[in-house]
C-alpha cells in the first residue's frame, strides 16, 4: 500500500459509481477541484477568452468605494468559497472591515491564502473556516455581534441548478443573519460565441481543466480510462441559459475502477458542469427568492458581469 496516498473521498467515490451505473452520465462539478483542478482553474482565469474574472475584478476596482459607503463600517466580511482570495484586496481596502472569514473547502488552500492576505493586512483579524459553504455554517465566535456582509464572488452561483442557487442563498441569509449584506457576482447572457469561448479557449486548458477529472478518478480510485478518447466539449444550452460541460467518448471505450468494468459508446458524453448565465431580472429574483432584497447593481459598459448588492431585510407577511 502507498501509505502516502491520501484517503478517498467516500462521497467522491459514490458520485463516480452512480454516474456510471446510470443511464445518463453525471458528475458533479465539485470533483473538479482536486489540487490539479484548482491550479487549473487559476490559469483558465487568466485566459483571453475567460471575461469574468478581469471584468469582475476591474468593477470591484471601481465601485468598492461606493460599496463600501453603503455597507457602512465594522462589518465583518463572510467570503463563501475563498479560493486564492484573489478579488478580496479591493474589498477589504476599501471596507476596512471588523473582521475576514474565508470559508473554503480546501483547508490547504485556505491557510496559504490567509497567511499572504494577512501579510498584505497585518491589523486585519482573520478567521479561516475549512467548511462546505453548501452546509450548515457555524461561523466562528469572534464575528458572532458584528454586522456581516456576505462575499460571493466570480458568480460561482452559476455553477447551480436554480433549486440549489435558492437553497444556497437562503443558507447564507441563515448564517448571516438578519440586517446582513450581501455582495454577489452573476454572469451575464451574451452572444453565443463569446460564451463558448470562454469555455472551450483556444490553448485548451479549459479542457485540461475538463480531463483533468478523468486523471483524478484513475488515480484517487484505482481506475484505468483512457483519457486520451475523451473531448472536453463545451455547448449553450438556450432553455437553461447555460453553458454545459461534457467529457465525449471518440471510440468506444471499457475501463475499470476499482476492479469493476464499465464500457461506453463512441458519442457517449458525462455532464460535468453547468455554468448558468443570467439576465438581471433573472439575478434579482434568484436573490429574491432566497431570502435577499437587492439594493445596488454595477455591471460594465457590455454587460458581460454584474455585481448586486443585496440586504436580508425581515421577512413582512406581505401576500
Ligand atoms: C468557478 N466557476 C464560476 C467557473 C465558471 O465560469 O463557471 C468554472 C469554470 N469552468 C470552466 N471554466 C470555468
Amino acid at each position: 500500500m502507498d501509505m502516502m496516498k491520501s484517503p478517498v473521498d467516500p462521497a467522491f467515490r459514490n458520485d463516480v459509481l452512480s454516474c456510471f451505473a446510470d443511464q445518463q452520465h453525471a458528475i458533479p462539478a465539485r470533483w473538479l477541484y482536486d489540487r490539479r483542478g484548482s491550479e487549473l482553474f487559476e490559469e483558465i482565469t487568466e485566459l483571453p477568452e475567460y471575461y469574468p474574472t478581469r471584468t469582475e475584478t476591474r468593477l470591484l476596482e471601481q465601485h468598492c468605494p461606493d460599496i463600501a459607503k453603503i455597507a457602512g463600517p465594522e462589518r465583518a466580511v463572510i467570503e463563501f468559497g475563498s479560493g486564492s482570495s484573489t478579488k478580496t484586496p479591493h474589498l477589504l481596502r476599501a471596507l476596512d472591515p471588523a473582521g475576514y472569514v474565508p470559508i473554503d473547502i480546501s483547508g490547504e488552500f485556505l491557510a496559504a491564502s490567509s497567511r499572504e492576505l494577512q501579510t498584505v493586512f497585518p491589523d486585519l483579524p482573520i478567521y479561516p473556516l475549512e467548511a462546505d459553504f453548501m452546509r450548515h455554517l457555524q461561523l466562528p465566535e469572534e464575528v458572532t455581534d458584528m454586522p456581516k456582509l456576505g462575499f460571493f464572488p466570480g458568480s460561482t452561483i452559476g455553477n447551480m441548478i436554480a433549486r440549489t442557487s435558492v437553497d444556497l442563498l437562503r443558507f447564507m441569509r441563515d448564517t448571516l443573519g438578519e440586517g446582513a449584506q450581501l455582495l454577489i457576482g452573476f454572469d451575464r447572457i451574451k452572444d453565443t460565441d463569446v460564451l463558448v469561448a470562454a469555455y472551450d479557449d483556444s490553448a485548451g486548458v479549459t479542457a485540461q481543466f475538463s480531463l483533468n477529472l478523468l486523471h483524478r478518478i484513475n488515480g484517487e480510485l484505482d481506475g484505468d480510462i483512457p483519457v486520451d478518447r475523451f473531448a472536453h466539449v463545451a455547448v449553450w444550452n438556450d432553455l437553461y441559459a447555460r453553458i454545459e460541460i461534457y467529457l465525449e467518448a471518440l471510440a468506444d471505450v471499457r475501463f475499470a475502477i476499482g476492479g469493476d468494468s464499465y464500457a461506453m459508446q463512441k458519442g457517449q458524453k458525462i455532464h460535468i458542469e453547468n455554468s448558468h448565465k443570467y439576465g438581471l431580472r433573472d439575478a434579482r429574483l434568484m436573490l429574491r427568492a432566497g431570502g435577499w432584497s437587492p439594493i445596488r447593481e454595477w455591471s460594465d459598459k457590455d454587460d458581460y458581469f454584474s455585481l448586486i448588492l443585496a440586504d436580508a431585510r425581515p421577512f413582512k407577511n406581505a401576500p
